[in-house]
């Protein structure tokens, strides 16, 4: 399987494929879920909720996103690697998002996801994308606008609010997204603006009518349990396989059953023996 591009992304809407992603934060992860055929793999800065337990994702800062964005890039062959700007890396100016947008692709990723639609978000897309970085758009509920909303809701609730957002996601295609994230949008409002579009939407809590589907990969395999949203769906349980398998193991400590010569480096006959002549002199 060929390595997959931006350009890939958009051919599937084209084709009528509908698009599988997922997010992803570490190395091994990063490689299991690229083996199990996603087309792209987010380094979402939900990474701040579920690697770093933080309360928002607006406290997760560039450095940690770059730590995040590289081990996630090692990791995969195939899927395209998008990582996400994180708060005021690119709402400062466009120059920080230039430089900041540079150093993700730099630490692997293949294209960047910013939220929103303002005058300020629209030139940094088309700068960036003018600049040779593809960019995912992300609408509907952006977490990074959370304390301005004032908490999470459904987006796009009203006939109105629905083409408010057909009128950004119209300006974020024109400024030359490839792909729009619509998270938490009622599901007819997220079809309708999905048949309205030339780049393909990936719905997160936007029911079946978008391209693709993104999910929080932590929710997915049911390692984090600090809340679970409506929209996700749980196929694992890893925090049972992980706490059972850690507690057999503290248990074979505790009663000496770990480890054993078999998990150990043992001394050639002649070197034990010369061993047990010192201790018994
Ligand atoms: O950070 C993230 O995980 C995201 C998804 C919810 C799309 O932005």
């Amino acid at each position: 399987m060929s390595k997959i591009t931006a350009k890939t992304i958009c051919d599937m809407k084209a084709r009528g494929e509908k698009i599988a992603s997922i997010t992803a934060y570490d190395y091994s992860t990063a490689k299991y879920l690229d083996e199990a055929g996603i087309d792209f793999l987010l380094v979402g800065d939900s990474a701040a909720h579920v690697m770093l337990g933080l309360d928002s994702t607006t406290k997760i800062t560039m450095n940690e996103m770059l730590v995040f964005t590289s081990a996630v890039a090692r990791g995969v062959k195939n899927a395209l690697v998008v990582a996400d700007m994180p708060f005021l890396s690119y709402q400062t100016s466009v120059s920080d998002a230039l430089k900041n947008a540079g150093d993700l692709i730099r630490a692997g990723a293949g294209a960047v996801k910013i939220e929103g639609a303002s005058n300020h978000s629209l030139e940094v897309i088309s700068r960036l994308v003018e600049s040779g970085i593809p960019v995912v758009a992300h609408l509907g509920f952006t977490p990074q606008f959370v304390n301005t909303i004032g908490g999470n809701f459904v987006a796009g609730k009203s006939f109105e609010t629905t083409l408010k957002i057909l009128h950004d996601s119209l300006a974020v295609e024109r400024a030359g997204a490839f792909a729009l994230v619509l998270e938490m949008v009622p599901k007819e409002s997220a079809e309708f603006i999905t048949s309205k579009l030339q780049i393909p939407t990936i719905g997160i809590g936007a029911g079946n009518g978008c391209d693709g589907q993104i999910l929080v990969s932590d929710d997915v395999l049911g390692r984090f349990d600090g809340f679970s949203p409506k929209f996700s769906k749980k196929y694992a349980n890893l925090k049972e396989v992980m706490t059972k398998a850690v507690s057999e193991y503290a248990k074979d400590v505790k009663d000496k059953k770990f480890p054993t010569d078999a998990e150990s480096f043992l001394l050639k006959d002649e070197e034990r023996q010369k061993l047990e002549n010192y201790k018994n002199n």
